[in-house]
This record gives structure tokens, C-alpha cells and sequence, in this order.
């Protein structure tokens, strides 16, 4: 077994090309390559309307139209970017709504318990695989995709609806994206360095053992058949 870059071994990142819930050497695999490379394109799609979107909004952010070659290049790629980004939501919807449905134990832990978990003070009643938090964001970006989808096509067609509907995309559109914008920075930050050893699940794949039994005790005892945690 030879270890590559990062102290991860050829058979793990064998195992993270195409199957996921696995144990691969002292590893576990999260996310396969393909979840990977769905998640990325989300993002990257993202950022792509954020930034070609934020120059069109209001001049304050005008200097972003020079990393795309002016105003006139933001007007057009960004309909095109946030097609693409909606485009892509849906397949990643579909490829994680099976592990996506709220239980009742996820619902009973919404509130000031949220909080305290980003303390490692409390923990949600064994989650699986994702927790409550991480299954209301998925629900919500996809309602946030929906939302700025179809908001921006009547900005994008505006000739076939009236001036009252124009408005009211408008709002929605400007509301949705800084809703959006709050949701995905929080995401980020506890992907990051909120939760040390999360990131690795969307670059290598996998986490380690100890990560896994401290977050996802549930999906732990499910991959690897050990108990995760006596409370
Ligand atoms: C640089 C930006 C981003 C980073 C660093 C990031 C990081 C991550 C990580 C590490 C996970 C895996 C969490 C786990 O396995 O428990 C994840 C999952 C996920 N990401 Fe992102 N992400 C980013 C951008 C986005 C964007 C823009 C969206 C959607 C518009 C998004 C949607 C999701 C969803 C729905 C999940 C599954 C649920 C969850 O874990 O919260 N991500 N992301």
C-alpha cells in the first residue's frame, strides 16, 4: 500500500473514483468522484453569476465587470452562467435527494441546539450521513435555484410579461441571491474552519475514522458496523 500526497493511500483514492460509504485503508470515502464533481460545478457556476451578476446589480461592484472584459460581457454571460448553475443544482438535487429527507430527530434539533453544535457542545440524536443543517440547506439552495431561475428569466425576456411582474422579479431575484449569498458563506465557513476535517471530503473523498464517529456516529456504525458513541 503506497502512501500518496497528503498521507492518502492509492487503494483510498481508488475506492473514492466510483464508490462511496466505503471503508478504503484507514480512510472512509464520502463522497465519490462523481458527487465531487457535481458539487464543483455548483460552485463554480455560482461564483461565475455571483461575480458576472454583482456589476449588473449596482456600480458599487462595477470594478467586477474587469475580470470578465467589461459590463456588456456581464450582461450576456451572466443569463447564461445562472442557466448553467440551475441546470446543474437540478442534477445534484436529484443525484443527493435520497439522502436529503428530514426525520423527526433532525427536525427536533433545529433551534438554539444548532448553535451549541458549532460549540462541540451538543450533538444532533445520531445522524446519519448528513445532519439536519446540512439537509436544510440542500432544500434551500434548491428553492433558492428555482427562485433566481425564474425570476431572471422575466428579466431576461421582459417584452412578454408586464411591467408589475418585471418589478417583482426584480425584488425576488435581489432578495433570493443575497439570502443565497449568506446561506453559501455560512456553508463555507463550516466547511472549512468551523469543522476541521470536512473539506477533505469534498477534495480527497474521505475523512478519517474519528471524524466520521464525532460527526455522523450514524453513518460511522453504518460504514464500518463499529459503535460510534455511548451518550
Ligand atoms: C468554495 C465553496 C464551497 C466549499 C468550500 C464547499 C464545501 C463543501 C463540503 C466540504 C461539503 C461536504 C460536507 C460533508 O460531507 O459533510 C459540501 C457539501 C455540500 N455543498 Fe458545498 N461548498 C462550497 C460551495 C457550495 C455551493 C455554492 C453550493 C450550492 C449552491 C453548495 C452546496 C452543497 C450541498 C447542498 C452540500 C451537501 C449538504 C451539506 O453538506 O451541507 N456548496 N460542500
Amino acid at each position: 500500500m503506497t502512501t500518496m500526497a497528503h498521507g492518502q493511500t492509492e487503494m483510498e483514492i481508488a475506492a473514492g473514483r466510483a464508490r462511496e460509504n466505503v471503508v478504503a485503508g484507514g480512510a472512509l470515502v464520502r463522497h465519490r468522484r462523481a458527487s465531487r464533481l457535481i458539487h464543483w460545478s455548483v460552485a463554480g457556476t455560482f461564483f461565475l453569476s455571483l461575480l458576472s451578476g454583482m456589476p449588473i446589480w449596482t456600480p458599487l461592484f462595477g470594478w467586477m465587470a474587469g475580470l470578465f472584459g467589461g459590463l456588456e460581457v456581464c450582461r450576456w454571460l451572466h443569463p447564461y452562467a445562472g442557466s448553467l448553475f440551475f441546470i446543474l443544482s437540478i442534477l445534484q438535487f436529484f443525484h443527493w435527494l435520497g439522502d436529503m429527507r428530514l426525520t423527526e430527530g433532525d427536525r427536533s434539533w433545529f433551534g438554539p441546539k444548532a448553535f451549541k453544535y458549532m460549540h462541540h457542545e451538543d450533538f444532533p440524536a445520531d445522524p446519519g450521513k448528513y445532519n439536519g443543517g446540512q439537509k436544510l440547506f440542500f432544500w434551500a439552495v434548491t428553492l433558492g435555484a428555482i427562485g433566481l431561475l425564474l425570476s431572471g428569466l422575466i428579466m431576461w425576456f421582459p417584452l412578454y410579461f408586464p411591467q408589475m411582474i418585471r418589478e417583482l422579479a426584480i425584488l425576488l431575484h435581489d432578495i433570493t441571491f443575497i439570502l443565497f449569498l449568506v446561506a453559501v458563506i455560512t456553508h463555507i465557513y463550516l466547511g472549512t474552519a468551523a469543522e476541521p476535517g470536512t473539506f477533505r471530503a469534498m477534495t480527497r473523498g474521505t475523512v478519517t475514522r474519528a471524524w466520521a464517529r464525532l460527526h455522523h456516529p450514524g453513518w460511522f456504525q453504518e460504514v464500518t458496523g463499529d459503535e460510534a458513541r455511548k451518550r
